[in-house]
């Protein structure tokens, strides 16, 4: 719409005046034939959507991923399908548990959520900039979710319902340990890494199943705040990597990030899970990378920003579940938890059609039979609406085509594998690589919010440093006494 169009109503019709509402007398009152000034007054109570659930603070961008490795013997995907290939991007950064107002800087990890425009559909990588997560099973999200947002009743954000969480679930202590760990503050969304964090998959041409995890390494490098710096510029710059992201966009200093692969066959893995004890579809564990190496497979470049924020980047509809052809999921269970999760969330918060909107919309032919709703925008034009029963198979192309047939077993029921999993090995050997400046930043940034959790929670908290390292532990004990 060009700034020089006249003044319209929603419909289009030329507006004389946008300033004085139509009044009996120039005192008032106001004429309900003003239909301008009510249209007006009424479009901007209807202003907001739902924010997120979680997530709700991020930002955006357009890019484009390349390939520059050919990885076309794991995947059939075309947008794999050869070097040097471009696909269009879309990209959104956030907080976790901040409303959509809150600071930018805050300690929590950062959503690194990913879609592809391929010529096979929309393929979106929701990731975090954390290769682990708190959790291993969807049915405790709801409840992590509510010990980081705010106390029912003081509406405060609260670190003993966080660390009362945090020290009943040790699977937690690997994410815990990145979340508190210079890491946990990155100095804005282009100087961190991403990461698909779960496990998924990979199906050749010839039918063959791998297992890969992805990562995105930044071409900026690392760079993290303090935990000063970043306490600082929450209040003097909330938008910090809003700014920062936007502006180096703007100013065409586009980040880039080197994509990479791990990859493993299911018969590895197997061997693996015998020889370290950990579940490789666990995603409170990362795959060491000395037992798979990562593999270059692209860049990945974000070089556009939106035009309206509103309409890309708050109403953008990612799902882990829009795999394409070629990719595909794995049996981990907080990925089978999101796989309902995000479609769901977006039929409240943006709407039935959410997918028509042009941010979300694939930039490939599409065709189903699903028809209106509230804001059906093309709707199928005249095509037909009803599908008639027809033999398996009569779309050979179409996703899980050619897939093996996944073997699974055991009884259907309630598994709680709680206490005989090793939860603290990973942590342990991730605290031992750190510096020592790096450990005290953990054990003061840890000591911080520890000071203020009743006395039960602490030590149970405690305990599991100890179990990490004992050094952990005695570091964390040290920092609270000096706070003391
Ligand atoms: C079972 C566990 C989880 C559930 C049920 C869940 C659910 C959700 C929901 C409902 C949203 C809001 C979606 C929307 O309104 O558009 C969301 C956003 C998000 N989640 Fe999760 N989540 C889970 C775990 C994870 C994990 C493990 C990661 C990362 C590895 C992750 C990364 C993200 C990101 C990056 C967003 C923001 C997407 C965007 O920018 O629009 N989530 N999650």
């Amino acid at each position: 719409m060009s700034q020089k169009t006249p003044l319209s109503t929603a419909s289009g019709i030329p507006i004389a005046d946008n300033q004085n509402s139509v009044t009996a007398g120039a005192r008032g009152p106001v004429l309900l034939q003003d239909f301008h000034m009510i249209e007006k007054l009424q479009h901007f109570n209807r202003e907001r959507i739902p924010e997120r659930v979680v997530h709700a603070k991020g930002s955006g961008a357009y890019g484009t991923f390349t390939v520059t490795h050919d990885v076309s013997a794991y995947t059939k995907a075309k947008l794999f399908g050869a070097v040097g290939k471009q696909t269009p991007t879309f990209a959104r950064f956030s907080t976790v548990g901040g409303e959509r107002g809150s600071a930018d800087t805050a300690r929590d990890p950062r959503g690194f959520a990913l879609r592809f425009y391929t010529e096979e559909g929309n393929w979106d990588l929701v990731g975090n900039n954390t290769p682990v997560f708190f959790i291993k099973d969807a049915i405790n999200f709801p409840d992590f979710i509510h010990t980081q947002k705010r106390d029912p009743q003081s509406n405060l954000k609260s670190p003993n319902r966080m660390f009362d969480f945090w020290s009943k679930a040790p699977e937690s202590l690997h994410q815990v340990t990145i979340l508190f760990s210079d890491r946990g503050t990155p100095d804005g969304y282009r100087h961190m890494d991403g990461f698909g964090s779960h496990t998924f998959s990979m199906i050749n041409e010839k039918g063959e199943r791998h297992y890969v995890k992805w990562h995105f390494k930044t071409q900026q490098g690392i760079q993290n705040l303090s935990a000063a710096e970043a306490e600082r510029l929450s209040g003097v710059d909330p938008d910090y990597s809003q700014r920062d992201l936007f502006g180096a966009i703007a100013k065409g200093d586009f980040p880039r990030w080197d994509v990479q692969l791990q990859v493993a066959t299911e018969a590895e893995l197997a061997a693996w899970e015998v020889r370290t004890g950990w579940n490789p579809f666990d995603v409170t564990k990362v795959w060491p990378h000395a037992d798979f190496p990562v593999m270059p497979v692209g860049v990945f470049e974000l070089n556009r920003n939106p035009e309206n924020y509103h309409a890309e980047v708050e109403q953008a509809a990612f799902s882990p579940a829009n795999v394409v052809p070629g990719l595909g999921y794995s049996p981990d269970k907080m990925l089978q938890g999101r796989l309902f999760g995000y479609h769901d969330a977006q039929l409240y918060r943006v709407g039935t059609n959410h997918q028509h909107l042009p941010v979300n919309a694939a930039r490939c032919p599409y065709h189903n039979h699903q028809r209106d709703g509230a804001m059906a925008i093309e709707n199928g034009g005249s095509a037909r609406n009803y599908a008639t029963l027809e033999a398996a198979g009569s779309h050979p192309v179409g996703l899980g085509n050619g897939e093996p047939a996944l073997a699974l077993d055991g009884a259907a029921a309630r598994h709680d594998g709680r206490g005989a999993e090793d939860d603290f090995s990973q942590a342990g050997n991730l605290f031992r690589i750190l510096t020592a400046q790096a450990k005290q930043n953990l054990f003061d940034n840890l000591a911080a919010p520890l000071s203020e959790v009743d006395d039960e929670i602490l030590q149970r908290q405690l305990g599991h440093f100890d179990r990490a390292d004992p050094a952990y532990g005695a570091g964390v004990r040290a920092a609270l006494k000096a706070r003391a």
